[in-house]
């Protein structure tokens, strides 16, 4: 079968598109039967001779009508009559501008493993319809600028099956005889089919009726199995929280009576915005403090707010089509980003504000480098807006999600909050109730702002990460600092050469004395700053300088290759010491020859929390890796000070401290590693753990026993707390440390600190500890399936510090016989296997051969089940050209022969990039 490639460049409009839509489902989970009535319209200028195509996928068909008459599959060329294959069902025969048909399908929930269409999940039925699995329940023109009125019916057994949702408003509900029941939903709002879905399952909810900002009123849902009714508390909080915020901040109310939230346990990804009834994964519903950590409370939080926020980014304005995926992921991304920072920094106070938002940026910023700039020099690198798939499902990627952020906040902060928010209200005025392209929201923003953002553009048509080339010139005499940025971005797969982007460089400069300096360029000394010219007609460009002569933090752009910034009134003596990209200003690899002395001094004085933190990470790099070359035994004294230091400073927030003292993460620095051996880095990295824990042993007693002040609660303030108690616990372990563990254990009132206590005996050298506490964490929420993600996860992730190479591999096998382990539940595969592969590499190679055809075995179960998780799991060994030999080598032939033995478009697409050394940056 030859494989379809998807470009960019052949969108045509629908030829026809359906403006109304009846749907009738007869529900069961063996058969379910389908019927459709669809109203349709030919396109303008479309000729009568086009058929009416619609997209099919795995349904039985059972009969097709065209205007009120039966359609036969049709005998000869030319005729009335319908032709159904593999992908579509193609009507012929309409010869008015306007056609009405009908059809009716058979599917089958219960066979459906891919949670693609209409699927099973416990007793349930649920449905997952983005990108493209409405077209595996009913045929249809499965597109997103196909915007279609919903009229929803759903029959089933009452008993089996007592809430039948679906999008929209509620219109009636029957009883039937022989114990069925009836219920008919009609969403006011047109909308794509990937929007659509439907409920049939024995749930709960616990629900709120809140006003909105236009005096209206809405009911807030969240549907849970009847025993996690106690579990729903937080979801709804924080539902609650997003729809404030969404007033507060972009003016954007509600526009729905109700608002459903459903959780399910079998789900390919995280959640899915439906249209007034969003499914999610149950991690991102269910919490209560026995049951969810600290980090599980905020990811729900900032989950819900994503789906919430799809609304009117993606929903009431969505997609032209799927290479647009940035246009609604990326603004959705950025605007749960805000959220997120705004809850933290009102949690914790505004004198912690600015910590608080950093801890959030900070995490933001981590992703984006250990999953994003990986993607983006591998085999799928790949521009935010791609130019084209063979799968679209391979394409919710790191790069449309968070670069697209990336590149959203670029323009918020090109614009400022004022100018951003002008832009957001143009896009919405402009756009709503359409699909749109990146070009539209661009224009918006530029429009709003009287700014040329044409050269904005190449941000969406590039791939690979720019580099930002720094060097400087000091004049000690004249107090004159000078300096020379450069961009350029390497070559990508089928991008030769790329250009220049519009490069926003935040920075200061920090005196001798850590204290940030005014910051005047040469050319702004008598300058009476000239009043900004009115945009004459047309618009502006980009400027290159912000207004702020004399604050010692500005903003400078690169429009261009390059820049020249020349400082000068500075003190004279030694030279001040450049803050760069403060807060992650772009999302670039910076290139900088900073030494170890300008390190150490941003870590103890930068104003800017994210760049102290950068430094202190920096540092600690450089540290990792110079033992992993082998060039020293030991970490630097100075740099072992430094790290106290900053650890031990009470006037920082908690959680910050935290952050900027754990050791960069392996994944990170395999990244910075050539070639990557994942053994030599897990070598150091267990030397550089215990050497600071050895060198802060005076710390640890401080904060041991600044745990959660009972009862627990979530409260970021005190979630910091609790961090800097088990990072305690942890450094204690390494060192021998062993009461502690065991007794936080069994003591703890909540799950942060329970995993905390089992994570520290992980730590220990002594590997019966941590046993001891993996099986009493067995025992204690065996009935609870998604704790148990949490022990399956840690075994997966597990170091041994004595076992020999493969007896992690050996027990993840076995684990997957567990009577808790389901190869068809996508979080158990991401949990134990996945976690295996993405962040065990070190145990991966170590064991060798039989963990490669463990890979291998599993990606071609999961390729034949669940293709969207089998491609994930391909995809985590994504960056096998770098490793290090004799790794690499031994995986060669296993990823060939696997490549030989795929059936899935999705699984196959991944890789054939791997494989095709074409595609990978020199
Ligand atoms: N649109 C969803 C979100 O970002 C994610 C999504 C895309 C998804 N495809 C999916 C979810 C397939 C589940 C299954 O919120
Ligand atoms: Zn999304």
């Amino acid at each position: 079968m030859t494989e379809h490639l998807i470009r960019r460049e052949d969108y045509r409009p629908p030829q026809w598109s359906v403006r109304e839509v009846w749907l009738s489902f007869t529900l069961d989970e063996e058969t379910t039967e389908v019927r459709a009535r669809l109203h349709c319209l030919r396109g303008e200028g479309v000729s009568e001779e086009e058929p009416i195509v619609l997209d099919a996928e795995e349904l039985e068909l059972v009969s097709v009508a065209l205007d009120g008459e039966p359609l036969s599959p049709q005998s000869g060329p030319g005729g009335r009559g319908f032709v159904h294959d593999d992908v579509s069902l193609r009507l012929h025969g309409a010869r008015a501008p306007e056609a009405w048909v009908e059809t009716v399908v058979r599917i089958h929930p219960a066979r459906n493993t891919a949670l693609s269409g209409l699927y099973r999940s416990g007793t349930g039925l649920f449905t997952q319809c983005e990108a493209q699995g409405f077209r595996r329940i009913t045929p249809f023109p499965d597109r997103p600028d196909v915007m279609a009125r919903f009229h929803v019916t759903l029959e089933a057994d009452e008993a089996r099956y007592p809430v039948l949702l679906s999008n929209g408003n509620l219109q009636e509900t029957v009883r039937l005889p022989g114990g069925r029941h009836r219920a008919v939903w009609v969403d006011p709002f047109p909308k794509p089919s990937y929007l659509f879905a439907l409920v049939a399952a024995d749930l709960q909810a616990i629900e709120r009726e809140v006003g909105l900002a236009d005096g209206r009123r809405s009911l807030l849902q969240v549907w849970v199995k009847p025993e996690h009714l106690p579990r729903a508390g937080w979801a709804l909080a924080s539902l609650e929280a997003a729809l404030r915020w969404d007033e507060r901040r972009f003016g954007r109310v509600l526009d729905l009576d109700r608002y459903m939230i459903v959780a399910v346990s079998d789900f390919n990804m995280g959640a899915m915005e439906n249209k007034g009834l969003n499914i999610f994964n149950t991690k991102y519903v269910l919490a209560s403090p026995e049951t969810a950590t600290d980090a599980d409370y905020a990811a729900v939080q900032a989950v819900v707010g994503h789906e919430y926020f799809h609304n009117w980014t993606g929903n009431r304005i969505t997609c032209r089509d799927w290479f647009q995926l940035t246009l609604k992921e990326g603004l959705t991304v950025f605007r749960e980003q805000e959220f997120s920072a705004d809850e933290l920094a009102q949690a914790v106070g505004p004198e912690r504000a600015d910590s608080a938002r950093a801890v959030k940026r900070i995490e933001d910023v981590q992703t984006l480098r250990t999953a994003q700039f990986p993607e983006d020099e591998g085999p799928m690198a790949h521009p935010i807006r791609p130019q084209s798939y063979r799968a679209i499902d391979n394409f919710y990627t790191a790069t449309v999600y968070e670069k697209g952020a990336e590149v959203i906040r670029l323009l918020h902060t090109l614009l400022g909050e004022k100018g951003f928010r002008a832009g957001m209200d143009r896009y919405f005025e402009r756009y709503d109730g359409q699909a749109v392209t990146c070009e539209d929201f661009v224009a918006a923003m530029a429009e709003a702002n009287g700014v040329d953002l044409t050269p904005f553009l190449r941000w969406y048509e590039q791939a690979g990460t720019p580099r930002l080339v720094v060097e400087e010139d000091w004049d000690g005499d004249a107090g004159r600092y000078t300096l020379h940025l450069r961009q350029f971005t390497p070559p990508t797969p089928g991008q030769p050469e790329n250009g220049p982007v519009i490069l926003p460089v935040r920075l200061g400069l920090l005196g001798a004395d850590g204290r940030d300096l005014p910051l005047v360029l040469a050319d702004e000394r008598d300058a009476v700053p000239a009043p900004e010219a009115p945009p004459a007609g047309g618009m502006r460009p980009i400027a290159p300088r912000d207004s702020a002569v004399g604050a010692t933090t500005r903003l400078f752009t690169l429009t261009d290759e390059a820049l020249t910034l020349e400082f000068i009134g500075l003190p004279p003596g030694p030279k001040p010491v450049p803050s760069l990209l403060r807060g992650f200003s772009a999302p670039v690899r910076l290139v900088f020859e900073e030494p170890d002395e300008a390190l150490r001094h941003r870590m103890a004085y930068d104003s800017d929390a994210f760049n102290r933190w950068d430094a202190a990470q920096s540092w600690a790099q450089r540290q990792v890796l110079r033992l992993t070359r082998g060039e020293t035994e030991t970490l630097d004294e100075t740099f072992v000070t430094a790290w106290k230091q900053l650890l031990a400073d009470e006037s920082l927030d908690a959680m910050f401290r935290v952050k900027a003292a754990a050791l960069p993460g392996e994944r990170w620095l395999l990244e910075t590693m050539t070639p990557a051996d994942p053994v030599r880095l897990r070598t150091a990295l267990v030397r550089s753990s215990i050497d600071l824990a050895r060198a802060g042993r005076d710390l640890w007693p401080r904060w041991r026993d600044c745990g959660s002040a009972r009862p627990y609660r979530y409260d970021p303030l005190e979630a910091g707390r609790r961090a800097l108690a088990a990072f305690a616990w942890r450094m204690e372990a390494l060192l021998g440390e062993d009461e502690r563990c065991s007794r936080t254990f069994a003591a703890a009132d909540n799950l942060t600190e329970r995993l905390a206590a089992l994570d520290a005996a992980l730590a220990h050298p002594d590997e019966a500890l941590g046993e001891a506490l993996l099986s009493a964490f067995e025992s204690r929420y065996a009935e609870d399936d998604l704790v148990l993600d949490k022990w399956f996860a840690r075994q997966a992730m597990r170091w041994s510090w004595h076992g020999a190479p493969g007896a992690v591999l050996a027990r993840v096998q076995r684990l997957t016989e567990h009577r808790a382990f389901r190869w068809t539940n996508p979080n158990k595969v991401y949990a134990l296997v996945l976690n295996f592969f993405a962040n065990n590499l070190a145990e991966a190679c170590a064991a060798g051969d039989p963990a490669w055809a463990f890979w291998q075995e599993a990606v071609l179960r999961l390729d034949a089940t669940n293709p969207i998780v089998g491609s994930r799991l391909a995809r985590a060994l994504e960056r096998w050209r770098r490793w290090a030999e004799p790794y690499r080598a031994a995986f060669a032939p296993v990823l060939e022969a696997t490549r030989r033995q795929v059936r899935s478009t999705e699984v196959r697409e991944i890789l054939d990039r791997m494989a095709d050394e074409e595609v990978v940056a020199p």
